[in-house]
């Protein structure tokens, strides 16, 4: 190992599966942009290996951590303190990793969604009717900055309607936001912004919600993102959504609120995201 190697500071995003994380692709190009000196690697994760993973690149000198499915529940319950978005999301997709092994945790989820779509996609969110579909993970981080930009309302609707009341009610029960299944959401009429935050379409099902959600004024935003058109944002452009758009955006943001808070150093992230949708 030469010396520079030696030096250098070393990242990794955990999850499972992690082989198709683009973490490390987008890291390296900040460090590029930035002329920060950093590694980033992917490692693979088990839960019951999760812990020793974290502790383990800690002991041999790592510095930070991104978390992906499916830990972010169990990243928070590891770490010594939280900053206030992981504590209200009780969720953790970042960890920074002190010299004597203290892990503080941040969620950047949220800030990294609401500046994608308040800056790179310009979409309101107040007085807006918003429809989140889904309330796993995915749907935990985004719930209290789209409060935060006063919506009309918002519906969470989910398969199982009982996970959508227990997040609701983990959320300190806010005004403003329901909790619906997808035969309720059937009476409703179309919302002026519709998210998915399911894991539908990762094994290839068609989206399960009713169609009379979306209309030609709705603006779809999927929290997945792929290379070709997402399951979701295919159904979205199928029932003719004013916009339908991939989370390529909100990937790239977060990372850039995860390399800032390791860093100090903001990366200009718009020809990154660019760079990524190609
Ligand atoms: P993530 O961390 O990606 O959000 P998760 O916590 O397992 O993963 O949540 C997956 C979400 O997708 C849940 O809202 C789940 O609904 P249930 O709570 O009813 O399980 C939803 N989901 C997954 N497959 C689905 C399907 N085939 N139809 C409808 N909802 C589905």
């Amino acid at each position: 190992m030469t010396e520079s190697e030696e030096t250098i500071d070393r990242y990794a995003v955990v999850g499972q599966p992690i082989a198709h994380s683009r973490s490390p692709v987008i890291h390296k190009l900040f460090a590029q942009q930035t002329g920060e000196q950093l590694d980033y690697e992917a490692i693979e994760a088990s839960p019951e290996h999760f812990e020793t993973a974290v502790r383990g690149f800690g002991a041999a000198g790592g510095k930070g951590l991104n978390i992906t499915v499916p830990h972010k529940q169990a990243a928070y319950e590891l770490c010594n303190d939280c900053g206030p978005e992981a504590n209200q999301a009780r969720a953790v997709n970042t960890i920074t990793i002190a010299a004597d092994g203290h892990l503080r945790g941040d969620n950047t989820d949220g800030r990294g969604f609401m500046r994608d779509l308040t800056e790179n996609l310009e979409q309101p969110v107040a007085d807006q009717r918003v429809l989140i579909l889904g309330a796993g993970g995915a749907a935990r981080g985004i719930i209290a900055p789209l409060l935060a930009a006063e919506p009309a309302a918002i519906v969470l609707a989910n398969r199982t309607i009982e996970r959508a009341e227990a997040l609701i009610e983990e959320l300190g029960a806010p005004d403003g936001i329901l909790p619906l299944t997808f035969e309720a959401l059937e009476s409703e009429s179309p919302f002026d912004f519709v998210i998915n935050a399911t894991s539908i379409g990762l094994r290839g099902e068609d989206p399960p919600f009713p169609e009379s959600c979306v209309g030609p004024d709705s603006f779809c935003y999927d929290l997945a993102y792929s290379l070709k058109d997402t399951p979701f944002v295919a159904w979205a452009r199928e029932l003719n959504a004013m916009q339908a758009v991939q989370g390529w955006g909100m990937l790239v943001e977060q990372a850039a609120e995860s390399f800032e808070i390791w860093r100090g150093v903001r990366p200009d992230t718009a020809p990154i995201l660019k760079q990524m949708k190609r």
